[in-house]
């Protein structure tokens, strides 16, 4: 039988406020897009179609933004907890919906990884969790997984500290579970996957497997990981079949309806939206995005920057490496310094000088 999938996104995405406080992490725009649809176009792509959502807050505007999944070619269901179960919990109240083989994902993980290949791992190991791995410079903020040559897992220690650390491969949030182990899981408390599903299972001798996934990999979950990941997309860095609206030209995006005054220079690689208008004397790019119906006035200077939808950007105001939350107002001549990251609707005075 074919594997369903489970993505976990029930999360509260604290980590990456402000922009959570105006949309749920899960579908954060990445290159205009929500973010699911990748982890949707990747699974779609490994012929894992039949896709449950666990949520738990603002599961509403999770519907609201991806639907039944059509768009995406994939059958979307949700459910929702009334109160947050722990992604081990998620899982497990996912299950209902599921039998046999199931594809976890963690909901904020930009990968291009061969899931495929995951789950053939799975099967020829005779694995019952097989868990994906990847490097990092910091294993603190992941979870360290020690495995043996062939894989076979010996310790999973959630968030480790750094005298703990003893390699730098870690759980990159893309699992394959047998679904009649998520049996084992109490139904009446948050129980976390990393913390107790995990050590439960090697203290119980079942075959868990780690295996490297190769390719690209980023939690997207904090502001500058968010930004970089697009960065990355922009530079090519990530293989995806999920396309930014409009047309390619030079290295830019631009959406339909863009005005883009003679006098504008877009640098590539950039993305502009939809009905976006830019005029003369701006300077867009490289290494931005821009979000739909943006208005940006002469003189402006935006790069390395992530605008959301129907930002105004006001004369002669310069944004580098910043983000900004749909429907902010950037006065004129305001500069706003690297990192810099801006609330939707947040309004900002003439000649404000941000994080400087
Ligand atoms: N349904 C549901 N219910 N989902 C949840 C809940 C919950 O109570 N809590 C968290 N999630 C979802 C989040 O939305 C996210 O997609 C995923 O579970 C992981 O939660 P994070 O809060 O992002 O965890 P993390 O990034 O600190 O650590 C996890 O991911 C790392 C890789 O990025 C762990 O799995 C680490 O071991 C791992 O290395
Ligand atoms: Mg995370």
């Amino acid at each position: 039988m074919d594997a369903q999938a489970v993505i976990l996104v029930g999360g509260q995405g604290t980590r990456l406020r402000p922009l959570t406080h105006a949309r749920p992490k899960p579908i954060v725009p990445l290159l205009n897009r929500p973010f699911l649809h990748y982890q949707l176009a990747l699974l779609r792509q490994h012929g894992v179609t039949d896709i449950i959502l666990s949520c738990s807050h603002r599961v509403d505007d999770i519907r609201a933004a991806l639907g039944s999944g059509a768009d995406a070619g994939v059958r979307l269901r949700y459910v929702a907890e009334s109160e947050p179960l722990g992604t081990a919990g998620g899982v497990r109240n996912a299950a209902d919906l599921a039998s046999g083989r199931l594809v976890v994902l963690n909901g904020d993980v930009l990968t291009d990884a061969d899931v495929g290949a995951v789950l053939r791992f799975h099967e020829t190991r005779g694995s019952r969790t097989t868990i994906g791995l990847t490097p990092v410079d910091d294993p603190t903020q992941y979870g360290l997984v020690e495995a043996d040559a062939r894989g076979a897992i010996r310790r999973f220690l959630e968030k480790p500290k750094p005298h703990e650390i003893t390699t730098n491969m870690v759980n990159a949030g893309v699992y394959v579970i047998e679904a009649e182990l998520l049996r084992r899981i109490p139904a009446d408390r948050p129980v976390s996957i990393e913390r107790e599903f995990f050590p439960a299972l090697l203290a119980d001798g079942v075959p868990c497997f780690g295996v490297p996934l190769g390719g690209y990999w980023r939690d997207i979950g904090s502001p500058s990981a968010y930004r970089e990941a697009q960065l990355d997309l922009l530079r090519g860095r990530v293989a995806t079949q999920v396309t930014p609206a409009g047309t390619l030209r030079d290295g830019c995006w631009i959406g339909a309806g863009a005005r883009i005054d003679a006098g504008a220079v877009l640098r590539g690689p950039a993305v502009i939206g939809t009905d976006v208008r830019v005029q003369a004397g701006a300077r867009l790019g490289p290494l931005t995005v821009i979000g739909d119906g943006a208005r940006i006035a002469r003189g402006a200077r935006i790069e390395g920057a992530i605008l959301w939808e129907r930002v105004e950007v006001g004369e002669g105001a310069v944004l580098r490496d910043c983000i900004v939350g749909a429907h902010a107002v950037i006065g004129a001549h305001v500069d706003a310094a690297p990192g810099v990251v801006l609330e939707a609707g947040a309004v900002v005075p003439d000649h404000t000088r941000l994080g400087r």
